[in-house]
């Protein structure tokens, strides 16, 4: 630690991102990463793009991805801001509307950013226990809360709330401003989108990275009414104002609009997590039900942190989180149905001893 740092700077405790190896090759189910590459058509673009068109800065609010998130949703483009990756998009919303004044709250478990950048931007909160079954009751969160943020489906959990049950919580706190994280919401859940039009305390908050098979490429955008996304481009404008290159908004221009590619792979994550999690049942692994692309299990006989290092060994990574209550389960990152026919095999090998 250098004694330049700022006290602020001194006291964060960063996020821990998971392990990207370069060594050797593992199967890697621990970032939940889309095993297919992304669409044709974004490849095409890419590969088609004048790269001296490099020297101009991009457009600034990345128009055509607004654009296209915008149909997609069937919502307006001033109802969209797009930002370098949704983690990127939920730090602008920390800074443009919550501050030292008062409280957020949010799931003792769930995405581990949360607690990180109410520390940078210093915004006290609670946590909210969860239930035993890790679902999320989100009637039991206090009145007085400036903001509220989960995700849907929850990471790690993998557990999705119905978006009716959201509407009630938006109806009930009208001055609480409520962020809907749906990294995982097409893998099996219903997207909040359809809210924003009709509140305007709610965001919601999307990425594509996982089913639009893009982590690499950092895109992510937020959805809610005008005035909120206004807020949302004060902060960027004072911060970095180009935040997507010119690259990343034809590129994720290009996987918007490929519905069909999009449609097919992300079904076949879904057949290949149903799949993974009947066998799994029929082993004695514990599941949650998860709409996410990732399983959130526990192995019977078998502390967390030693399944993962045994896995390591077996050359499967996956997940786990040193957190009260969840430290002896797995995330495990939906793979190509091989990967997950080879995880299964090692899991029958852990219950075996
Ligand atoms: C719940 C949740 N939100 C947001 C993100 C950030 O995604 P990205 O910054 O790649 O868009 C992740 C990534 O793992 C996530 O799990």
């Amino acid at each position: 630690m250098s004694r330049f740092y700022s006290r602020n700077t001194r006291e964060l405790v960063p996020y821990v991102p998971g392990e990207q190896p370069k060594d050797k090759k593992f199967i890697k189910l621990n970032t939940n990463e889309n095993p297919y590459p992304p669409s044709p058509l974004v490849m095409e673009r890419i590969r088609n793009f004048n790269l001296e068109d490099l020297r101009l800065y991009p457009n600034s609010e990345g128009a055509v991805v607004k654009q296209a998130v915008a149909k997609y949703y069937g919502i307006s483009k001033d109802e969209v801001f797009v930002g370098n990756g949704s983690d990127e998009v939920l730090a602008f919303i920390f800074k443009a509307f919550f501050d030292d004044t008062e409280k957020i709250g949010f799931p003792d478990i769930t995405y581990s950013f949360y607690p990180v950048y109410s520390a940078l931007f210093n915004v006290p909160y609670i946590r909210v226990p969860v239930r035993s079954d890790f679902s999320i009751d989100i009637s039991q969160y206090p009145e007085d809360l400036k903001g509220i943020i989960f995700a849907n489906p929850n990471a790690p959990t993998g557990l999705y709330i119905a978006t009716y049950k959201i509407e009630e919580l938006l109806k009930n706190r009208p001055n609480t401003l409520v962020i809907v994280d749906e990294a995982y919401i097409d893998f099996g859940g219903e997207s909040c989108a359809g809210l924003i039009s009709r509140y305007d305390n709610l965001i919601v908050v999307q990425t594509l990275s996982k089913s639009r098979s893009l982590a690499g490429l950092r895109v992510g955008f937020a959805m809610g009414c005008k005035e909120l996304m206004d807020g949302l481009v004060r902060v960027k404008d004072s911060f970095n104002s180009y935040p997507l290159d010119r690259i990343a908004q034809i590129a994720a221009e290009a996987a918007l609009i490929d519905t069909e590619y999009f449609n097919e792979t992300r079904q076949r994550i879904i057949k290949t997590r149903q799949w993974t999690q009947e066998k799994l049942l029929s082993l004695g692994v514990k599941t949650t039900d998860s709409k996410a692309n990732f399983l959130f299990v526990k192995i019977p006989g078998i502390s967390g942190p030693e399944a993962l290092s045994f896995l390591r060994q077996e050359g499967i990574l996956v997940r786990n989180f040193n957190s009260p209550g969840i430290c002896d389960w797995l995330r495990i990152t939906i793979g190509i149905q091989e990967e997950m026919e080879e995880l299964v095999e090692k899991i029958k090998k852990i219950i075996a001893g």
